[in-house]
């Protein structure tokens, strides 16, 4: 075989190679378990993210002027929820976005273990939930759930909420 074809083979082969590489990106038929669990990952956030986003629109600041969106999943729901902060004259009466998300998800289908959080700002920096919300977080929190702080210029911190509070107050911990 002349090398000009051999070379013209090689370069057929690699063609088909990295169609198929894009093929199996979008279908997940040629990749192995690990490739098609990150595809089905990716969407997740990108749906949770939005339906962050959106929801932090509805923030009602009049204080603080500091929007906050957040999205939760149950693990026993295909719904995400969205949540934002809604402020008060009592500063001590408003709700932020993540605890708010997790009584609307509770009061329409029931609580049950966390999947993930989101956190939406617009920061330089991604925004962690506050004390009292990564207690509440905490009360449906399994070792599985995992938090994901984003900025709306898309810069974001994941992590499971094992590793965020590792010391969590749970007073079943301490009940005999
Ligand atoms: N806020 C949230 O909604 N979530 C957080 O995790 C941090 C703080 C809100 C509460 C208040 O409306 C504003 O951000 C400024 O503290």
């Amino acid at each position: 075989v002349p090398s000009c074809s051999l070379l013209t083979i090689c370069n057929q082969v690699n063609q088909v190679k990295r169609r198929c590489q894009v093929f199996s990106l979008f279908t997940g038929v040629f990749s192995g378990s690990k490739l098609k669990e990150r595809r089905i990952f990716m969407n997740d956030w990108s749906q949770a993210i939005r339906v962050a986003q959106e929801t932090r629109e509805h923030a009602y600041v009049p204080y603080s002027e500091f929007k906050v969106g957040a999205a939760i999943k149950f693990t026993h729901s295909d719904t995400i929820t969205g949540g934002c902060n809604v402020e008060n004259g009592y500063y001590g009466a408003t709700i932020c976005a993540e605890r708010g998300a997790i009584m609307k998800a509770i009061a329409e289908e029931g609580a049950g273990k966390l999947e993930y959080v989101v956190v939406v700002t617009d920061t330089e920096e991604p925004v962690s939930p506050c004390g009292v919300c990564q207690q509440v977080i905490g009360e449906f929190a399994s070792n599985e759930t995992r938090i994901l702080m984003i900025t709306l210029k898309g810069k974001k911190l994941e992590i499971k909420f094992s590793d965020l509070q590792p010391h969590l107050f749970r007073l079943t911990d301490h009940q005999h």
